[in-house]
């Protein structure tokens, strides 16, 4: 039975995934910051018979991140999939009212977060026969679509755009390092979706991206390691 460890599971995209992976029978090990209060993800978890479990993780908070390794100490993990993630309010914090404390958190979040849970599982990855690490970026992460007269607005969002590209940055140099131990890490961006995220008026439904994301996911072998995926398939540029 196929595993995936998903982090920021008990909403949006997250819990998506959790969704799909247990319908199609895997062993889903779903993190989220208060399991208590995880009332969709522990509905989702009846009936699996323990195939789904919920586990506590702030990914803010290193220490539980070690905790949780050491909980999963034993098990295998085919795919881990960073996906919890922030960002700030744009229209508060144009160039000028840059809230500095929010970045750091932002980027602890989406850049430091998936380093340090790609670090404390790759003794889980190992042991798997499909070894990929799978963290969530944005187009607002390109430098190439930062620009004039691309598909999105240039300019705006610093801390999450600059948290998303340096995370980019950060899985494209693990994905040398893990590569010896036959470890994939990838980037994808799973488009403009309806989430308390994307807003309601984004253009993909969470079905429909989470859907395509796990096919292109399924099709990804180790010669794919360090490339930045768009939801569709396509290679994102950078
Ligand atoms: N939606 C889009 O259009 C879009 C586009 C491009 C990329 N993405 C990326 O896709 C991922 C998921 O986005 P989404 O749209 O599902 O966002 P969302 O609806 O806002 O959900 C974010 C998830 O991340 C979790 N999270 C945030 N901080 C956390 C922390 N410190 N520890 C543990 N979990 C934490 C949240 O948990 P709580 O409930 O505890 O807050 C929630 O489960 C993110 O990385 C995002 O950047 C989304």
């Amino acid at each position: 039975m196929p595993s995936v460890l998903i982090s920021g599971a008990n909403r949006g995209l997250g819990l998506e995934f959790a969704r799909q992976y247990a319908a199609d029978g895997w062993r889903v090990f779903a993190a989220c910051r208060d399991p208590a209060k995880a009332v969709k993800l522990a509905d989702l978890a009846k009936g699996t018979e323990g195939k789904v479990t919920l586990h506590r993780l702030n990914v803010l908070d290193f220490d539980t991140i070690d905790a949780l390794a050491k909980e999963l100490s034993g098990e295998t993990i085919d795919v881990l999939l960073n996906n919890a993630g922030i960002m700030e309010n744009a229209a508060a914090m144009p160039f000028g009212k840059i809230d500095y404390a929010r970045w750091e958190q932002v980027f602890k979040t989406n850049t430091l977060a998936p380093a340090k849970m790609t670090q404390s599982f790759v003794p889980q990855l190992e042991r798997s026969g499909r070894k990929l690490v799978v963290t969530l970026s944005s187009g607002l992460g390109s430098m190439t679509d930062n620009t004039d007269g691309k598909r999105l607005k240039p300019g705006g969002l610093y801390l999450y755009r600059t948290s998303k590209a340096a995370m980019n940055m950060t899985m494209r140099n693990l994905s040398f390092g893990l590569r010896p131990k036959g470890i994939a890490a990838v980037v994808i961006s799973p488009g403009h979706v309806r989430t308390d995220m994307g807003g309601p008026t984004a253009a993909l439904g969470i079905e429909e991206s989470i859907s395509s994301v796990r096919k292109v996911l399924d099709g990804l072998t180790i010669a794919d390691t360090g490339k930045f995926f768009f939801y569709d398939g396509r290679e994102y540029p950078w």
